[in-house]
């Protein structure tokens, strides 16, 4: 783990937030290759989910929302965990996550009564700060949707089923944020919120289930570093009827990647019962009212990123020198390919490099271009961020216009025909 946290931050991924202040725990900055990746995950899963179906409605709702929201749910009586303090060191512990809840893990010093801690960070909307005013930062995007139903009924008239899909971000004050992005503070969460009719709930979460698989499969991430756990009810959230946690085998332990729950009406019956607004859906077959219930897959996009560096991550030995290599699928690389020029102090290759660089560039985004050291050093600097392919300009490409591609994974090169190239990248 030390190792992809070095070369995530040395090469431009990930940043600890606040770093020159001495950070800020559970928060973390993405660099341009960070923000590459992370947007070519999430372009993936709004096209799988929303683009590439026709029953799906995307939203994009506000972070701050009514405080009845919360109330509503439960949250703002009931999302907590469950916390410990040191009576020597003051540390706090989410008591859950401890083997001996007597004594502190930090100094041995005895830990006092467990109780619950809630996890929404409070702020104040408007000039004066009194409980009317008090607003939450969403702890999932899921209540933007479901406080959504409403308008998307009366805009589009779906028949059911029918999803509501969202991509943001969401905020928890966690106790014990650890393991790099995985859990933070401020993260980013992809989810659906499905509609449907009660008879169709477990057809459906097998649906989603496979489409959950399906979508990791899509984003590289190997099948045999992914697991199922049944969450038994006593673990569940309130309002689950049944959850699985999707996990991956993360260098830190088999842990949490993502959550699917049978949410049964309980969202929408509670915000109709404290809205007093009708949040039901008629069948007009049966001619029949009824609060339609709901599959929840629920992806978080900061682990989808940490999970595909850790199974890219890996060292080898090329050409007798050790090298560190983000096998990376070339759909969510940040850097699809990268353009050098053989030698940089040779103008005739730098200007048809430069050619070759731009045209490429308007064709597919991410290209990036190289002259910095040698060759060698060139490939190892690409092979870190898990560039798929290394495009050199030599002097044959001025007499008879190929270049040589190079394959980051084998290392095999091949000389490809100038014209042919963005067909051959984007193959
Ligand atoms: N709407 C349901 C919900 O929020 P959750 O299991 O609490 O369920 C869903 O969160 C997903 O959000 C998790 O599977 C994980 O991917 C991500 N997530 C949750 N807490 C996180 C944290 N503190 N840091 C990073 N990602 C987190």
């Amino acid at each position: 783990m030390e190792k992809i946290i070095s070369l995530a931050k040395r090469r431009g991924f990930i940043y600890s937030g606040s770093e020159i202040y001495g950070g800020l725990a559970g928060t973390w900055d993405y660099g341009p290759l960070g923000v590459a990746l992370k947007n070519n995950i999430r372009d993936l899963w709004w096209k799988r989910f929303v683009e590439d179906r026709e029953d799906m409605y995307g939203v994009d709702a506000a972070i701050l929302m009514n405080q009845k929201v919360w109330q509503a749910t439960g949250h703002a009586s009931g999302f907590s965990d469950p916390l410990v303090e040191c009576s020597g060191c003051k540390k706090r512990f989410r008591a859950d996550q401890l083997d001996d809840r007597a004594k502190c893990p930090e100094c041995g010093g005895k830990l006092g009564e467990e109780r619950q801690f809630n996890m929404m960070f409070t702020t104040h909307v408007g000039a004066t700060q009194d409980e009317s005013t008090i607003s939450y930062l969403r702890p999932e995007t899921a209540q933007g949707m479901f406080v959504n139903y409403k308008n998307i009924i009366d805009s589009f008239h779906p028949k059911l089923p029918f999803g509501m899909a969202q991509i943001g971000k969401a905020f928890r004050n966690e106790i014990a944020p650890r393991d790099f992005t995985f859990r933070a503070r401020e993260f980013e969460q992809m989810e659906i919120e499905y509609f449907i009719a009660p008879k169709d709930w477990a057809e459906t979460f097998e649906h989603f289930r496979n489409e959950m698989h399906a979508f990791i499969k899509d984003v590289g991430i190997g099948a045999d570093n992914v697991h199922e756990l049944e969450v038994p009810e006593a673990d569940r959230a309130f309002y689950s009827k049944r959850t699985i946690d999707i996990e991956y085998d993360f260098p830190f332990g088999r842990k949490e990647l993502y959550g699917l729950a049978y949410r049964t009406d309980y969202d929408l019956s509670r915000h109709a019962e404290h809205s007093k607004i009708k949040l039901d859906y008629l069948d007009e077959a049966a001619k029949e009212r009824f609060v339609p219930h709901c599959i929840e897959p629920s992806f978080g996009l900061d682990r989808t990123v940490l999970a595909a560096l850790c199974d890219a991550y890996s060292e080898d030995e090329m050409n007798g020198e050790k090298r560190e290599l983000m096998q990376l699928d070339p759909k969510i690389a940040p850097v699809k390919a990268a353009v050098f020029p053989l030698l940089k102090n040779k103008p005739e290759l730098v200007g048809r490099a430069r050619e070759i660089y731009r045209d490429l560039k308007k064709e597919i985004p991410n290209i990036m271009w190289d002259d910095n050291g040698n060759i060698g050093k060139r490939y190892r600097r690409q092979d870190e961020i898990g560039t798929p392919y290394c495009v050199t300009v030599d002097f044959d490409t001025l007499e008879d216009g190929t270049v040589t591609v190079r394959d980051r994974d084998s290392g095999k090169q091949e000389r490809v025909a100038t014209e042919k190239l963005i067909r051959y990248i984007n193959k």
